[in-house]
């Protein structure tokens, strides 16, 4: 989603500036910079052309500035354009403001402003802030004091800061959406993420709800709700022992593709000797699973399809009650005692898996956090945190994250279930095969798909909509794959259960229909096959389980694992990739999407 960092100290631009290009793959609508040059001097800069143009706009010596603040922008309120990119300015050029969130009251706060006489110059409902904060400095109030002021006349979500090009201070509050603050020896970051300031720092404060931070020539002083004064306690950040992916695409998601059988390999190396004797997962402090009545897992988008895979785990191998739950949906939910909740988020920052946990009855629930960013707001809200080991996903498309959390979801899991009464000793021990071939399985769908994958692209390059059809385990990598192929080509797909076909969705086929078939042994999908091609329509089959050796079709055991078929996840991402790159789409950046969703 949007991002935001912050600088006070020497060269601030630029420290600003290196921050924000590590968040870029968050938002990447617009990003601005506005800055106090050492002269007393403001310097805004704004673009649509990404984080790297704005250093042509920073004019002059970027590093003689004192103060910096920058953002990257994921539109909410207010068009894609110049005008509507943060930061923000005030009616006299003087206070500028990014902010992350929603600021619901916007419309009121602009005609009060508006008849107060500000003039207010464009679509975004953070405008108002800035404009509130000029009327409480102008009435001699310090930054700090006129942004909480603000603040409680605003209602919504924000992680805000504001820059005084006058003074060279600055000032952050947060209310529902991160912010952080690290300090460097020679200078002070404000940001909305860590890992903006992961290489420069090697720990971190996070801003509560109302807190606010003031930032000057005196110092960091901290403001928190109720008055004291104690700033928050410090977060070492994680260290980053994991690279980006690389490797022969120009595009990271190709080269995450690729990835996908050593990251496997990596979460199994790590996790899979703490599954039979359990201390996997009484490494992570859960409680025994016979103090545990049902499982909740909860998630967005492809964590929520990498959720509903785990799911299968606990109740396929466990036997135990389990649902998957969509986190923007949760608010509806009726929580019993003794639930274990599993909350999936690649980023750790999803606000509506954050708002789904605070719904949660004090009490009745353990959350375990199942992250790819353990300095996460996520993280540090639940009672146990794993880490799902993928490395750096640069692509706003997940595809190494979700082979990632199923696996390391299945790993957890299987360590809880192995000495709990009411699981399937069989079935764990086929679980826990299957886990060890699953680095092969991945990689076997990468080599005989690659190929094909790019040919079936080129035949369906004018295809205007797709089906994806699965059943049982085999569902949720078809809902998976679609999403990957709406997200990446903009066409439309639509994901179903295949024995729902005949109740209403075989009326879209017709003749030459994709319906990508997700093969999970089930024989009942030969008939729904044979009902899409009686009607002419495509089909294309993955996650057969067979095998082709010296010119033999060998059929391998139909009963996959729990968690299903993962490895037919690779050639619908290859598929996605492939279609989209024939239709000019940016793949790593996906129009209208962000990395990380932090409206609610
Ligand atoms: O960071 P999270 O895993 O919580 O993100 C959840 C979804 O926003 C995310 O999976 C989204 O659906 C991706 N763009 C899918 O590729």
């Amino acid at each position: 989603m949007c991002g935001i960092t912050a600088f006070r100290g020497p060269s601030a631009a630029t420290r600003a500036h290196e921050a924000l290009a590590r968040l870029e793959y968050r938002g990447y609508d617009s990003a601005g910079i506005a800055a106090r040059r050492s002269d007393g001097t403001a310097v805004h800069v704004r673009t649509l052309s990404g984080v790297a143009a704005l250093v042509m706009g920073l004019e002059r010596d970027p590093d003689a500035t004192t103060a910096a603040i920058g953002h990257t922008r994921w539109a909410t309120h207010g068009g894609v354009s110049e005008r509507n990119a943060h930061p923000l300015e005030d009616c006299g050029g003087r206070l500028y403001v990014v902010h992350n969130g929603i600021i619901e009251n916007a419309d009121v706060l602009r005609e009060r402003l508006r008849s107060a006489g500000h003039r207010l110059a464009t679509d975004v409902d953070t405008e108002v802030v800035v404009h509130l904060l000029e009327e409480a400095v102008s009435v001699g109030l310090d930054l700090g004091r006129a942004l909480a002021d603000t603040a409680a006349l605003m209602e919504g979500s924000w992680a805000v800061v504001v820059l005084d090009t006058r003074t060279g201070a600055l000032a952050g509050t947060a209310h529902g959406s991160p912010l952080i603050l690290a300090d460097t020896g020679d200078g002070v970051y404000l940001a909305s993420d860590v890992g903006a300031v992961a290489p420069f720092v090697s720990a971190f404060r996070v801003l509560e709800d109302d807190d606010v931070v003031d930032i000057d020539a005196e110092g960091t002083r901290w403001h928190r709700a109720g008055g004291s004064r104690r700033p928050r306690g410090l977060w070492p950040v994680p260290a980053i022992s994991l690279l980006a992916s690389s490797g022969r695409h120009t595009d990271h998601m190709g080269n995450e593709i690729d990835e996908q059988p050593i990251v496997a390999r990596r979460v199994l190396d790590a996790l899979s000797p703490g599954i039979r004797d359990g201390a996997l997962w009484n490494r992570l402090g859960l409680p025994p699973l016979e103090n545990v009545d049902r499982v909740a897992v909860l998630g967005c988008g492809t964590s929520l399809h990498a959720g509903r895979a785990l799911a299968g785990v606990f109740a396929r191998a466990g036997h135990l009650p389990t649902r998957a739950l969509t986190a923007s949906e949760a608010g509806h939910e009726v929580w019993e005692p003794r639930t274990l909740v599993v909350a999936m988020s690649q980023s750790g920052e999803t606000a509506d898996v954050l708002r789904a946990l605070d719904g949660l009855p004090s009490g009745h629930a353990t959350v375990l956090a199942l992250t790819n960013n353990t300095a996460s707001s996520l993280a540090r809200r639940a009672d146990a945190v794993i880490d799902c080991l993928a490395g750096p996903e640069i692509g706003v498309a997940a595809t190494k994250t979700f082979v990632a959390q199923v696996l390391t979801g299945a790993c957890v899991a299987l360590s809880g279930l192995w000495s709990s009464p009411r699981a399937d000793a069989a079935t764990l021990e086929a679980d826990f095969t299957a886990l060890a071939g699953t680095p092969d399985a991945l990689s076997g769908a990468l080599h005989a798909w690659r190929d094909r994958a790019a040919e079936l692209a080129g035949d369906l390059v004018t295809a205007s909509g797709f089906l994806f059809l699965g059943r049982g385990a085999g569902l949720v990598y078809a809902a998976e794959g679609a999403l990957k192929l709406k997200e990446l080509s903009y066409r439309w797909a639509e994901p179903h259960a295949a024995g729902e076909l005949k109740h209403g969705p075989l009326a879209l086929v017709d003749a030459g229909t994709p319906v990508f078939v997700v093969d999970d042994g089930d024989p009942r999908l030969d008939v729904d096959i044979a009902e899409v091609q009686a009607r002419a329509g495509r089909v294309i089959r993955v996650g057969e389980r067979s095998l082709r050796v010296g010119g033999l079709e060998l059929q391998l055991p139909r009963r996959g694992p729990s968690w299903g078929p993962l490895e037919s996840v690779i050639p619908l991402q290859l598929f996605a990739r492939e279609l989209a790159l024939r239709l000019e789409r940016n793949v790593d950046k996906p129009r209208n999407l962000a990395k990380s969703v932090t409206v609610a």
